[in-house]
């Protein structure tokens, strides 16, 4: 039982939650139990993150990024299959499972990859995988790579006929170029236009959208937006150097301006985490650890007043677990898990880098404000003090 300044139902109120085997039984004016100081918000959910492990242990490991999370806030994260080996088949798939199931911190699902190579058999490797796992959705699907064993042209996608959410990254190659910095090669109509033909196609899940453009066209599907295309733009290239380059890439400081006007637009707020080692960075790769800073940051602009506590909570925590079908999380209410993030709105501090959890060891948001979370309820139990390995992996009897 714990009582403090809790959000429910869209507003504060001055509460205390009864807990029984890690679901919240009853929310009420009792005032029993740890007083918590500070505000306590459902923990969220980052429905993209990147967390490497495998042959690519070097940037990132599912402990690790599991670990920066929970740091951040976040009870749910739903890793993406574009790791070394691809996860393209159920195999493969129990694989990395079995790995969070003994290493995450915080509660683990996962994406299954749809490329050229297995996309006669996908019906097949989806089925199986759901005889034991709760598979989230098909994707990221990489409409955006050149590489031909990796290519999911707009046909394809027209003649699967999937029973599955499909999420795909936006960017149609034949407006992409290499080079560096990227933003001035990957051009704002690769997203425009790989939307506008998506949602002739059908209804899927747009990724890390960051353009007006992009937003103003999804009207069958869903869609997420990365922070670093609110917070940050082509204006950050001098403070950013090697490590600019993110797909999609960075846009005009009015672009992101407007995305952050118009927060209350977005359906879900994800980090798209995607740590590289500072020499892949030197190397062109592209992508932004984001798992730790994202609600922090957040919380420090809706302190500000630049964006509402319950837009926020929307979109980091209530439309991730209704849009992914994710029912037990997401709110503070009766019968939910009992995930909660508490932040003490008093304690403002500077990112930096050697504070954060991720194996990388570097953040575009260096001495940023934000505030992080000082206590994680994870089913119930306090997890980020204790650092315990609370996460669990969806099995199929769960859902
Ligand atoms: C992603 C990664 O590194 O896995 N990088 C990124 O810039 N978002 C892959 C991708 O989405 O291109
Ligand atoms: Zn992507």
């Amino acid at each position: 039982m714990i009582y403090g300044k809790l959000f429910y139902r869209g507003e504060f109120v001055e509460a205390g939650v009864e807990v029984e085997e890690g679901r919240i039984k009853r929310i009420g004016k009792l005032v029993k139990g740890r007083k918590v100081n500070g505000i306590i918000l459902p923990a969220g959910i980052d429905v993209h993150v990147h967390f490497r492990d495998f042959e690519e242990r070097e940037k990132e490991t599912i402990e690790t990024g599991s670990l920066s999370a929970l740091h951040g806030g976040i009870c749910l994260v739903v890793d993406q299959p574009n790791t070394r080996p691809v996860v393209d088949n159920a195999e493969t798939y129990f694989r990395r499972m079995e790995i969070a199931e003994k290493r995450s911190y915080v509660d683990y699902a996962l994406n299954l990859a749809l490329t050229n190579k297995n996309s006669e058999r996908i019906a097949e490797e989806v089925e199986k995988i759901r005889k034991k796992y709760f598979l989230p959705a098909i994707g990221e699907v990489f409409l955006q790579n050149d590489k031909k064993e990796l290519e999911i042209g707009y046909e394809t996608l027209k003649k699967l006929n999937l029973n599955a959410k499909v999420t795909i990254h936006a960017e149609d190659p034949r407006f992409v170029e290499r080079g560096f910095p990227n933003f001035l090669f990957r051009k704002k109509e690769a997203e425009i236009f790989a939307v506008e033909e998506c949602e002739k196609i059908g209804n899927f899940h747009f990724c890390h959208l960051s353009t007006r453009e992009a937003v103003e066209r999804v009207s069958k599907g869903s869609f997420e937006v990365a922070p670093h295309h609110i917070l940050l733009s082509v204006e950050d290239y001098n403070r950013l150097g090697d490590l600019v380059n993110v797909n999609p890439p960075l846009r005009q400081k009015s672009d992101a301006d407007w995305l952050l006007r118009n927060f209350n637009r977005i359906q879900i707020l994800a980090s798209d985490h995607a740590p590289h080692t500072l020499e892949d960075k030197k190397n062109g790769s592209a992508g932004f650890p984001g798992v730790e800073t994202t609600y922090p940051i957040f919380v420090e602009l809706a302190r500000r007043g630049f964006v509402s506590f319950r837009d926020l909570v929307e979109k980091i925590a209530t439309n991730p677990a209704k849009v992914f079908g994710f029912r037990d999380y997401g709110e503070i209410e009766v019968g939910k898990f009992a995930n909660f993030a508490v932040f003490d709105l008093k304690e403002v501090r500077e990112i930096r880098a050697e504070d954060l959890h991720s194996l990388c060891g570097w953040t575009p948001y260096e001495g940023f404000k934000a505030v992080f979370p000082v206590q994680v309820y994870l089913r119930g139990e306090e997890v980020l003090q204790s650092q315990s390995r609370a996460g669990k992996v969806f099995g199929v009897s769960e859902v």
